[in-house]
Protein backbone atom coordinates (compact mmCIF):
# COMPACT_ATOMS: atom_id res chain seq x y z
CA UNK A 1 0.00 0.00 0.00
CA UNK A 2 1.48 3.18 -1.18
CA UNK A 3 1.48 6.29 0.98
CA UNK A 4 2.64 9.90 1.62
CA UNK A 5 4.73 11.86 4.16
CA UNK A 6 4.18 15.25 4.25
CA UNK A 7 7.65 16.80 6.03
CA UNK A 8 9.20 19.59 7.52
CA UNK A 9 6.22 21.69 8.53
CA UNK A 10 6.74 25.01 10.38
CA UNK A 11 3.74 24.09 12.08
CA UNK A 12 0.53 21.82 12.27
CA UNK A 13 -2.62 22.49 14.09
CA UNK A 14 -4.04 19.03 14.18
CA UNK A 15 -7.11 19.75 16.71
CA UNK A 16 -6.96 16.72 18.22
CA UNK A 17 -7.82 17.79 21.59
CA UNK A 18 -10.76 19.87 20.25
CA UNK A 19 -11.68 16.38 18.56
CA UNK A 20 -11.86 14.77 21.43
CA UNK A 21 -14.13 17.11 22.91
CA UNK A 22 -16.49 17.18 20.65
CA UNK A 23 -15.58 21.10 19.76
CA UNK A 24 -16.96 22.33 22.44
CA UNK A 25 -15.11 23.94 25.80
CA UNK A 26 -11.91 24.44 24.37
CA UNK A 27 -8.67 25.92 25.24
CA UNK A 28 -5.32 26.32 24.17
CA UNK A 29 -3.95 23.07 24.34
CA UNK A 30 -6.57 21.50 22.31
CA UNK A 31 -4.95 23.31 19.35
CA UNK A 32 -2.73 20.75 19.25
CA UNK A 33 0.20 22.56 17.76
CA UNK A 34 3.06 20.92 16.90
CA UNK A 35 6.15 22.32 15.00
CA UNK A 36 8.57 20.59 12.81
CA UNK A 37 5.33 18.31 11.66
CA UNK A 38 4.98 15.47 9.55
CA UNK A 39 1.58 13.95 8.34
CA UNK A 40 1.63 10.01 7.29
CA UNK A 41 -1.65 9.32 5.24
CA UNK A 42 -2.93 7.36 2.38
CA UNK A 43 -5.77 8.32 -0.17
CA UNK A 44 -8.28 7.02 2.90
CA UNK A 45 -7.15 8.14 6.35
CA UNK A 46 -4.21 10.05 8.25
CA UNK A 47 -2.03 7.15 9.27
CA UNK A 48 0.05 9.64 11.53
CA UNK A 49 1.07 12.82 12.99
CA UNK A 50 3.80 14.12 14.91
CA UNK A 51 7.28 15.63 15.24
CA UNK A 52 9.40 14.95 11.89
CA UNK A 53 12.11 13.45 14.14
CA UNK A 54 10.06 10.83 15.52
CA UNK A 55 8.60 9.49 12.17
CA UNK A 56 8.09 5.72 13.26
CA UNK A 57 11.28 3.85 11.29
CA UNK A 58 8.66 1.44 9.96
CA UNK A 59 7.12 3.58 7.57
CA UNK A 60 10.40 4.63 6.03
CA UNK A 61 11.20 1.00 5.37
CA UNK A 62 8.49 0.74 2.80
CA UNK A 63 7.54 2.45 -0.21
CA UNK A 64 6.02 6.51 0.36
CA UNK A 65 6.04 9.62 -1.57
CA UNK A 66 8.01 12.25 0.26
CA UNK A 67 7.42 16.06 -0.06
CA UNK A 68 8.73 18.87 1.66
CA UNK A 69 6.86 21.13 3.39
CA UNK A 70 9.32 23.47 5.22
CA UNK A 71 7.88 26.85 5.60
CA UNK A 72 4.12 25.92 5.80
CA UNK A 73 1.98 25.78 8.12
CA UNK A 74 -1.03 22.38 7.92
CA UNK A 75 -4.83 22.96 9.48
CA UNK A 76 -7.60 20.50 8.98
CA UNK A 77 -9.50 21.31 5.89
CA UNK A 78 -11.38 24.88 6.68
CA UNK A 79 -15.06 24.40 5.34
CA UNK A 80 -17.38 27.23 4.44
CA UNK A 81 -20.72 25.41 5.77
CA UNK A 82 -23.03 28.23 4.74
CA UNK A 83 -23.16 30.23 1.31
CA UNK A 84 -25.35 31.21 -1.43
CA UNK A 85 -23.60 31.39 -4.54
CA UNK A 86 -25.78 30.27 -7.09
CA UNK A 87 -27.62 33.76 -8.31
CA UNK A 88 -27.74 36.51 -10.90
CA UNK A 89 -27.37 39.65 -10.74
CA UNK A 90 -26.22 41.84 -8.38
CA UNK A 91 -27.83 44.10 -4.95
CA UNK A 92 -24.83 46.94 -4.63
CA UNK A 93 -27.19 49.71 -4.38
CA UNK A 94 -28.82 48.04 -1.48
CA UNK A 95 -25.65 48.26 0.52
CA UNK A 96 -25.44 51.73 -0.46
CA UNK A 97 -29.12 52.34 0.17
CA UNK A 98 -28.43 50.64 3.53
CA UNK A 99 -25.43 53.49 4.39
CA UNK A 100 -27.49 55.96 3.65
CA UNK A 101 -30.42 54.64 6.33
CA UNK A 102 -32.43 51.72 4.90
CA UNK A 103 -32.32 48.74 6.55
CA UNK A 104 -32.79 45.12 4.98
CA UNK A 105 -36.12 44.31 5.99
CA UNK A 106 -37.51 47.87 4.84
CA UNK A 107 -35.54 47.46 1.50
CA UNK A 108 -36.94 43.54 1.14
CA UNK A 109 -40.06 45.06 1.82
CA UNK A 110 -40.32 47.61 -1.02
CA UNK A 111 -38.92 45.00 -3.83
CA UNK A 112 -35.11 44.33 -3.08
CA UNK A 113 -34.07 41.54 -1.00
CA UNK A 114 -33.91 38.11 -1.99
CA UNK A 115 -37.31 38.61 -4.52
CA UNK A 116 -34.68 41.14 -6.40
CA UNK A 117 -32.14 38.32 -6.59
CA UNK A 118 -34.87 36.15 -7.44
CA UNK A 119 -35.28 38.38 -10.81
CA UNK A 120 -31.62 38.03 -11.44
CA UNK A 121 -31.47 34.30 -11.27
CA UNK A 122 -34.78 33.96 -13.05
CA UNK A 123 -33.19 36.07 -15.79
CA UNK A 124 -30.21 33.17 -16.75
CA UNK A 125 -29.87 30.62 -18.13
CA UNK A 126 -28.61 26.69 -16.54
CA UNK A 127 -25.00 27.13 -18.41
CA UNK A 128 -24.57 30.50 -16.95
CA UNK A 129 -25.97 30.27 -13.51
CA UNK A 130 -23.26 26.69 -13.38
CA UNK A 131 -20.79 28.86 -14.75
CA UNK A 132 -21.26 31.80 -12.12
CA UNK A 133 -21.22 29.18 -9.49
CA UNK A 134 -18.13 27.21 -10.91
CA UNK A 135 -16.25 30.61 -10.63
CA UNK A 136 -17.64 31.37 -7.13
CA UNK A 137 -16.71 28.28 -5.64
CA UNK A 138 -13.14 28.44 -6.95
CA UNK A 139 -12.72 32.28 -6.03
CA UNK A 140 -14.03 30.58 -2.14
CA UNK A 141 -11.45 27.38 -2.45
CA UNK A 142 -8.67 30.13 -3.24
CA UNK A 143 -8.85 31.16 -0.15
CA UNK A 144 -8.10 27.42 1.05
CA UNK A 145 -11.41 26.19 1.87
CA UNK A 146 -11.90 22.81 0.54
CA UNK A 147 -15.38 21.83 1.92
CA UNK A 148 -18.39 24.69 0.42
CA UNK A 149 -22.34 23.68 1.41
CA UNK A 150 -24.36 25.83 -1.66
CA UNK A 151 -27.64 26.48 -0.87
CA UNK A 152 -30.07 27.07 -3.63
CA UNK A 153 -33.47 29.27 -3.05
CA UNK A 154 -32.95 31.94 -5.54
CA UNK A 155 -35.45 30.41 -8.08
CA UNK A 156 -38.72 30.10 -6.81
CA UNK A 157 -40.40 28.39 -8.95
CA UNK A 158 -40.96 24.79 -9.18
CA UNK A 159 -38.94 24.86 -12.37
CA UNK A 160 -36.14 27.36 -11.15
CA UNK A 161 -35.68 25.56 -8.35
CA UNK A 162 -35.47 22.11 -9.24
CA UNK A 163 -32.80 23.76 -11.86
CA UNK A 164 -30.91 25.64 -9.27
CA UNK A 165 -30.54 22.15 -7.04
CA UNK A 166 -29.26 20.22 -10.27
CA UNK A 167 -27.35 23.18 -10.58
CA UNK A 168 -25.50 22.30 -7.80
CA UNK A 169 -25.41 18.70 -8.53
CA UNK A 170 -23.30 19.65 -11.63
CA UNK A 171 -20.86 22.02 -9.73
CA UNK A 172 -20.34 18.84 -7.18
CA UNK A 173 -18.77 16.55 -10.03
CA UNK A 174 -17.33 19.72 -11.82
CA UNK A 175 -15.47 20.64 -8.98
CA UNK A 176 -14.50 16.94 -7.48
CA UNK A 177 -12.23 16.18 -5.92
CA UNK A 178 -10.64 19.72 -5.57
CA UNK A 179 -13.74 20.92 -3.69
CA UNK A 180 -16.26 18.61 -2.22
CA UNK A 181 -19.94 20.15 -2.60
CA UNK A 182 -22.53 19.95 -0.14
CA UNK A 183 -26.20 20.74 -2.14
CA UNK A 184 -29.09 22.11 -0.06
CA UNK A 185 -32.20 22.46 -1.02
CA UNK A 186 -33.26 26.04 0.18
CA UNK A 187 -36.44 26.83 -1.91
CA UNK A 188 -38.13 28.03 1.14
CA UNK A 189 -35.94 30.89 1.27
CA UNK A 190 -38.60 33.87 0.64
CA UNK A 191 -42.12 33.53 0.13
CA UNK A 192 -42.91 34.64 -3.82
CA UNK A 193 -45.47 37.63 -4.46
CA UNK A 194 -47.98 35.09 -6.64
CA UNK A 195 -48.18 33.63 -3.35
CA UNK A 196 -50.87 34.96 -0.91
CA UNK A 197 -48.99 33.20 2.58
CA UNK A 198 -45.98 30.68 2.95
CA UNK A 199 -48.30 28.41 3.48
CA UNK A 200 -49.74 28.11 0.01
CA UNK A 201 -46.39 28.35 -1.22
CA UNK A 202 -44.91 25.74 0.97
CA UNK A 203 -48.07 23.19 -0.04
CA UNK A 204 -47.65 24.48 -4.29
CA UNK A 205 -43.68 23.89 -4.39
CA UNK A 206 -41.46 23.27 -1.56
CA UNK A 207 -43.25 20.36 -0.55
CA UNK A 208 -43.84 18.55 -4.16
CA UNK A 209 -40.53 19.82 -5.20
CA UNK A 210 -38.63 17.89 -1.79
CA UNK A 211 -40.36 15.17 -2.91
CA UNK A 212 -39.46 15.09 -6.22
CA UNK A 213 -35.54 15.74 -5.83
CA UNK A 214 -35.81 13.70 -2.65
CA UNK A 215 -36.79 10.57 -5.01
CA UNK A 216 -33.56 11.35 -7.32
CA UNK A 217 -30.85 11.68 -3.95
CA UNK A 218 -29.43 14.65 -5.05
CA UNK A 219 -29.74 17.09 -1.82
CA UNK A 220 -27.85 16.46 0.94
CA UNK A 221 -29.54 18.68 3.35
CA UNK A 222 -32.42 20.84 3.74
CA UNK A 223 -33.05 24.92 5.06
CA UNK A 224 -35.57 27.14 5.41
CA UNK A 225 -35.51 31.05 6.66
CA UNK A 226 -37.69 30.88 9.80
CA UNK A 227 -38.30 34.50 10.45
CA UNK A 228 -41.30 36.87 10.49
CA UNK A 229 -42.40 37.85 6.57
CA UNK A 230 -40.68 34.46 5.43
CA UNK A 231 -41.70 30.99 7.16
CA UNK A 232 -43.44 30.14 10.42
CA UNK A 233 -43.18 27.87 12.91
CA UNK A 234 -45.65 25.51 10.85
CA UNK A 235 -43.71 25.55 7.90
CA UNK A 236 -40.59 24.26 9.00
CA UNK A 237 -42.60 21.60 10.77
CA UNK A 238 -44.01 20.57 7.50
CA UNK A 239 -40.48 21.11 5.94
CA UNK A 240 -38.27 18.86 8.30
CA UNK A 241 -40.81 16.25 8.68
CA UNK A 242 -41.24 15.78 5.04
CA UNK A 243 -37.26 16.29 4.78
CA UNK A 244 -36.79 13.07 7.74
CA UNK A 245 -39.22 10.95 5.17
CA UNK A 246 -36.15 11.21 2.25
CA UNK A 247 -33.69 10.75 4.87
CA UNK A 248 -32.23 14.29 4.29
CA UNK A 249 -30.34 16.21 7.42
CA UNK A 250 -32.30 19.53 8.39
CA UNK A 251 -30.60 23.00 8.60
CA UNK A 252 -32.18 25.83 9.51
CA UNK A 253 -32.02 29.99 9.72
CA UNK A 254 -32.73 31.13 12.64
CA UNK A 255 -33.35 33.90 15.30
CA UNK A 256 -31.24 36.25 12.26
CA UNK A 257 -33.74 39.41 13.37
CA UNK A 258 -35.78 38.57 15.76
CA UNK A 259 -36.33 35.98 18.79
CA UNK A 260 -38.38 33.67 17.24
CA UNK A 261 -36.93 30.76 19.09
CA UNK A 262 -35.87 29.27 15.75
CA UNK A 263 -32.56 27.70 17.73
CA UNK A 264 -35.48 25.69 20.29
CA UNK A 265 -36.92 24.82 17.34
CA UNK A 266 -34.00 23.74 15.14
CA UNK A 267 -32.98 21.47 18.38
CA UNK A 268 -36.16 19.74 18.62
CA UNK A 269 -35.50 18.50 15.52
CA UNK A 270 -32.01 17.39 15.75
CA UNK A 271 -30.89 19.59 12.96
CA UNK A 272 -27.40 19.85 12.00
CA UNK A 273 -27.09 23.20 12.57
CA UNK A 274 -29.16 26.63 13.33
CA UNK A 275 -27.66 29.57 11.58
CA UNK A 276 -26.99 33.20 12.06
CA UNK A 277 -28.89 33.65 16.10
CA UNK A 278 -28.31 37.49 16.26
CA UNK A 279 -31.50 37.62 18.41
CA UNK A 280 -31.01 33.95 20.40
CA UNK A 281 -31.86 34.74 24.36
CA UNK A 282 -30.55 32.89 26.78
CA UNK A 283 -33.22 29.61 26.41
CA UNK A 284 -32.02 29.32 22.95
CA UNK A 285 -29.02 29.18 23.95
CA UNK A 286 -28.99 26.42 26.34
CA UNK A 287 -30.83 24.05 24.03
CA UNK A 288 -28.05 24.60 21.74
CA UNK A 289 -25.57 23.91 24.76
CA UNK A 290 -28.05 20.58 25.43
CA UNK A 291 -27.97 19.31 21.91
CA UNK A 292 -26.23 18.21 18.87
CA UNK A 293 -27.29 21.01 17.00
CA UNK A 294 -24.25 23.16 15.60
CA UNK A 295 -24.20 26.93 16.01
CA UNK A 296 -23.02 28.24 12.90
CA UNK A 297 -22.70 32.10 13.23
CA UNK A 298 -22.19 34.06 10.12
CA UNK A 299 -20.29 37.39 11.69
CA UNK A 300 -20.05 39.01 7.92
CA UNK A 301 -23.68 39.12 8.19
CA UNK A 302 -23.82 40.98 11.36
CA UNK A 303 -21.65 43.35 9.72
CA UNK A 304 -22.50 44.18 6.44
CA UNK A 305 -26.06 44.45 7.57
CA UNK A 306 -24.98 46.62 10.46
CA UNK A 307 -26.68 44.73 13.08
CA UNK A 308 -25.54 43.77 16.69
CA UNK A 309 -23.47 40.18 16.37
CA UNK A 310 -24.51 36.97 17.86
CA UNK A 311 -23.79 36.20 21.27
CA UNK A 312 -20.89 34.31 20.90
CA UNK A 313 -18.81 33.93 24.14
CA UNK A 314 -22.27 33.16 26.32
CA UNK A 315 -22.89 30.64 23.32
CA UNK A 316 -19.09 29.20 23.57
CA UNK A 317 -19.02 29.75 27.66
CA UNK A 318 -22.19 27.37 27.65
CA UNK A 319 -20.92 24.74 25.86
CA UNK A 320 -22.42 25.20 22.31
CA UNK A 321 -20.97 23.84 19.69
CA UNK A 322 -19.76 27.24 17.68
CA UNK A 323 -18.89 27.24 13.64
CA UNK A 324 -18.09 30.07 11.40
CA UNK A 325 -19.29 30.43 7.76
CA UNK A 326 -19.37 33.31 4.99
CA UNK A 327 -22.84 33.27 4.27
CA UNK A 328 -21.57 34.42 0.73
CA UNK A 329 -24.57 35.94 -1.08
CA UNK A 330 -25.67 38.74 -2.84
CA UNK A 331 -27.16 40.65 -0.22
CA UNK A 332 -26.57 40.08 3.19
CA UNK A 333 -22.83 39.20 3.10
CA UNK A 334 -21.04 39.34 -0.73
CA UNK A 335 -17.67 38.95 1.10
CA UNK A 336 -16.01 35.17 -0.19
CA UNK A 337 -12.99 35.24 2.30
CA UNK A 338 -13.98 32.92 5.06
CA UNK A 339 -11.05 33.06 6.71
CA UNK A 340 -10.66 37.38 6.87
CA UNK A 341 -14.39 36.71 8.07
CA UNK A 342 -13.45 34.40 11.07
CA UNK A 343 -9.78 36.45 12.04
CA UNK A 344 -11.85 39.69 12.18
CA UNK A 345 -14.28 37.68 13.81
CA UNK A 346 -12.32 36.25 16.47
CA UNK A 347 -11.87 39.12 18.50
CA UNK A 348 -14.92 40.79 18.26
CA UNK A 349 -16.34 37.79 19.27
CA UNK A 350 -14.07 37.46 22.10
CA UNK A 351 -12.90 33.69 21.03
CA UNK A 352 -9.50 32.40 21.21
CA UNK A 353 -7.43 30.73 18.70
CA UNK A 354 -8.73 27.46 18.52
CA UNK A 355 -12.25 28.21 19.10
CA UNK A 356 -11.52 30.30 15.63
CA UNK A 357 -9.53 27.54 13.99
CA UNK A 358 -12.57 24.77 15.15
CA UNK A 359 -15.82 26.85 14.13
CA UNK A 360 -13.94 26.85 10.35
CA UNK A 361 -13.07 23.33 10.41
CA UNK A 362 -14.30 20.72 12.61
CA UNK A 363 -17.40 22.20 13.82
CA UNK A 364 -18.18 23.36 10.22
CA UNK A 365 -17.68 20.12 8.91
CA UNK A 366 -19.82 18.29 11.58
CA UNK A 367 -22.48 21.42 10.31
CA UNK A 368 -22.72 19.92 7.76
CA UNK A 369 -22.95 15.97 8.92
CA UNK A 370 -18.63 15.28 7.49
CA UNK A 371 -18.29 13.51 11.05
CA UNK A 372 -15.05 11.93 9.95
CA UNK A 373 -13.23 14.87 8.80
CA UNK A 374 -12.10 18.30 10.89
CA UNK A 375 -8.94 17.45 12.64
CA UNK A 376 -5.48 15.56 12.10
CA UNK A 377 -5.71 12.84 13.55
CA UNK A 378 -5.05 8.80 13.22
CA UNK A 379 -8.31 7.48 10.94
CA UNK A 380 -9.81 10.86 10.00
CA UNK A 381 -9.79 11.44 6.48
CA UNK A 382 -6.63 13.45 4.77
CA UNK A 383 -8.17 16.37 4.21
CA UNK A 384 -6.05 19.26 5.01
CA UNK A 385 -5.37 23.20 4.03
CA UNK A 386 -1.93 25.04 3.49
CA UNK A 387 -0.52 28.23 3.95
CA UNK A 388 2.57 29.56 3.21
CA UNK A 389 3.57 31.44 6.57
CA UNK A 390 6.42 31.00 9.50
CA UNK A 391 3.36 30.31 11.84
CA UNK A 392 -0.68 29.76 12.37
CA UNK A 393 -0.17 33.31 13.87
CA UNK A 394 0.90 35.16 10.27
CA UNK A 395 -2.44 33.56 8.87
CA UNK A 396 -5.29 35.14 10.98
CA UNK A 397 -2.84 38.43 11.34
CA UNK A 398 -2.86 39.79 8.09
CA UNK A 399 -6.51 40.44 7.06
CA UNK A 400 -7.50 39.85 3.65
CA UNK A 401 -4.09 38.26 2.60
CA UNK A 402 -4.70 35.16 0.94
CA UNK A 403 -1.68 32.69 2.59
CA UNK A 404 -3.34 29.57 1.17
CA UNK A 405 -1.57 27.24 -1.34
CA UNK A 406 -3.74 25.33 -3.94
O1 LIG B 1 -28.49 34.04 5.06
N1 LIG B 1 -31.40 35.14 5.67
C1 LIG B 1 -31.68 34.65 4.60
N2 LIG B 1 -30.89 34.44 3.58
C2 LIG B 1 -29.64 35.09 3.35
C3 LIG B 1 -29.82 36.44 2.81
C4 LIG B 1 -30.21 36.37 1.45
C5 LIG B 1 -30.29 37.65 0.72
O2 LIG B 1 -30.44 38.75 1.30
O3 LIG B 1 -30.18 37.53 -0.48
C6 LIG B 1 -28.83 35.11 4.62
O4 LIG B 1 -28.51 36.17 5.17
FE1 LIG C 1 -27.86 32.35 4.74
Amino acid sequence: MSFKIFRNFSEVATLAGAHHKDGRRLNHDDLGLIKNAAIIFDSEKILWVGEDKNIPVDFLEKDFIEIDMSGKVCVPEVVDSHTHLVFGGDRAHEYAMRMNGASYEEIAASGGGILNSMQGTQALTRSDLLRLATARAKAIKAYGVGTIEVKSGYGLTFEKEYEISHIIHDLKNVLRPDIQIINTFMAAHAVPKKFSSSYEYMKDVVLPLLDKLGEEKILDCVDIFHEQNYFSDEDVIALFERAQRHNIPLKMHADEFNDNKGAILATKFDALSADHLLATTQDGLWALANSKTVATLLPGTGLFLGKPQANARAMLDAGVKVAIASDFNPGSCHCDNLIMIASIAAPLYKMNQVELWCAITLNAANALGLRSQGAIVEGLKPRFTFFQAPSLDHVTYSWGKNHAIN
